[in-house]
């Protein structure tokens, strides 16, 4: 049924953007400021191709899909997740959901707020630093949160670790004193190899310092509480989080522990309030009114009917470096799959690869394919109004001014005789403008996009909450570390051999 509806997306006609704008009312219809706890966010998706036959026939795709029954369902608590028979309540850890849950998420937050209280009011003696050890979605959110938030000094520095390369954790041992660091064990599995390697090399680490109980210094993120206990950690130092909780949706849960330490509770607490606030604009909102909806529409429309196979994103503010790391985990790993949920090929294309920088740098390296190559790739552009540094006003109105002027180049190109200089122009851009990076916007923007890609998942019909296409390299690695080289191809093999693994 939707088939037939992707076919018709495909065969619309294709305006260019500026005969778009002939429009007057455009820019009204396709651009929207939601006013949100930490002040106002503009979605700008009026550079994009969205019109109104475009429009319909998603909203037609969307009622085939029943999205808006899926969203229910995902709100009710339903198990949607159904590949792992589990529910996905990260709304609930900021207050949406299925009762039940929003209280036990709220008791857990009760806990984890009496520890971030506990060490900032001296308990644990002078604590001057954090060593977060996570990976994936138990690394990405805490980074990003802490990298946009704490420029301006953090209440406890937080150094996050996730790479099993040991030269990630000694950077990390160089700029802390071990008698006054603390160390986060973030994993909701409490399983993986890197983040237990990791945890056991700095615990060594703190041993030989001669801090004399190390396990005394650690607290478990986790949603398999058993198993951090058995692992060493005391129970009042176990941070739990539910298990219908996706590791990539866990910045929310005790996952968001350092956060809040480096934040203190109330910004925490404003962070979870700016995401709560989003939730609603999602559940509530018309689809036609609804920004989450219009820039998955826009998404779809570039992968299916313009077979865009990457989209970009770029944060116009240095304090969102991280975001384009995190979105690529948020959108690539709950929707670079092939199947639908009930196990059936897709037959479309599927999540586009999402890439991206900070501008300006990234207007002096990336850009000129985005201006006159040959892929056509939809942008974001992330900018705030607000500047995030103290020096001469400059710097900031120089940055965003450049934001705006490369969306309006992209789309309105350059005409010239000489091939090398003419910019073909009718290239989609999208421009999300907040007023301010504080806690309560980084929230919206993050919920915002946790919401675009359940709607993306949701059209094409694929669960968003699993992850198997991670597990056979998991199980490779594994089997390499018992059993060696044997029984792998040559050129596996010889690599093994090179670098001296090979023995078994
Ligand atoms: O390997 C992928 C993954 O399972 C991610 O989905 C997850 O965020 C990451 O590993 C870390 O998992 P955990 O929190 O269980 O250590």
């Amino acid at each position: 049924m939707s088939e037939s509806a992707w076919t018709t997306l495909e065969a619309l006609p294709r305006p260019r953007l500026e005969q778009l704008f002939a429009d007057p009312r455009r820019l009204e219809a396709l651009c929207t400021t939601l006013d949100l706890p930490g002040g106002a966010i503009r979605f700008d998706w009026s550079k994009t191709h969205l019109d109104g036959p475009v429009i319909e026939v998603l909203a037609q795709i969307a009622a085939d899909m029943d999205v808006e029954g899926k969203r229910e369902a995902m709100f009710g608590g339903e198990a949607i997740n159904n590949t792992e028979g589990r529910a996905v309540e990260h709304t609930a850890q900021r207050g949406v959901g299925c009762p039940d849950s929003v209280d036990q998420a709220m008791a857990n937050h009760q806990r984890m707020r009496g520890l971030v209280e506990a060490i900032l009011t001296g308990d644990f003696g002078e604590v001057k630093s954090l060593i977060h050890i996570g990976i994936g979605g138990s690394a990405l959110g805490p980074a990003l949160a802490i990298d946009a938030l704490t420029r301006d000094g953090a209440r406890v520095e937080v150094h996050v670790v996730s790479n099993i390369d040991g030269c990630a954790l000694e950077q990390a041992f160089s700029r802390c004193d071990p008698k006054t660091t603390m160390l986060a064990l973030a994993s909701k599995t409490f399983t993986t190899i890197e983040t237990m390697t990791n945890a056991e090399s700095a615990i060594e680490w703190m041993r030989q310092a001669g801090v004399e109980d190390p396990y005394g210094r650690i607290i478990a993120l986790t949603a398999s509480p058993a198993k951090a206990m058995e692992w060493g950690v005391d129970e009042t130092r176990c941070l739990p989080f539910s298990e219908t909780v996706g590791g990539r949706y866990s910045l929310w849960s005790s996952i968001g522990f350092p956060v809040a330490l480096a934040l203190g509770w109330e910004d925490f607490a404003a962070f979870l309030e700016g995401a709560t606030a989003m939730d609603r604009h999602f559940y509530e909102a018309p689809l036609h009114e609804n920004v989450v909806f219009r820039a998955a529409f826009a998404d779809l429309y570039y992968a299916q009917a313009r077979r865009c196979e990457t989209r970009a994103v770029f944060a116009y503010d240095e304090r969102l470096a991280l975001l384009p790391d995190y979105l690529q985990q948020l959108e690539m790993e709950s929707n670079g799959k092939s199947v639908t949920a009930d196990g059936k090929p897709v037959g479309r294309p599927t999540a586009p690869v999402t890439w991206g920088g900070v501008g300006t740098d990234a207007q002096h390296a990336v850009f000129q394919l985005l201006h006159q190559g040959t892929h056509l790739i939809p942008v974001d552009f992330i900018a705030v109004i607000a500047s995030g540094d103290t020096l001469d006003p400059a710097h900031h109105r120089i940055l965003l001014s450049n934001c705006f002027a490369q969306g309006a180049a992209l789309m309105a190109g350059q005409k010239s005789d000489d091939g090398a200089r003419a910019y073909p122009g009718d290239r989609p851009s999208a421009t999300i403008l907040c007023d301010d990076l504080d806690p309560a916007t980084l929230g919206s923007l993050i919920a915002f996009h946790e919401h675009r890609t359940f709607v993306n998942g949701a059209m094409l019909g694929i669960n968003s909450f699993d992850q198997f296409g991670v597990e056979l390299g998991k199980a490779i690695a594994k089997r390499i570390e018992s059993e060696g080289a044997a029984g792998f191809d040559a050129s596996t093999a010889a690599l093994l051999e090179a670098a001296g693994i090979g023995a078994g």
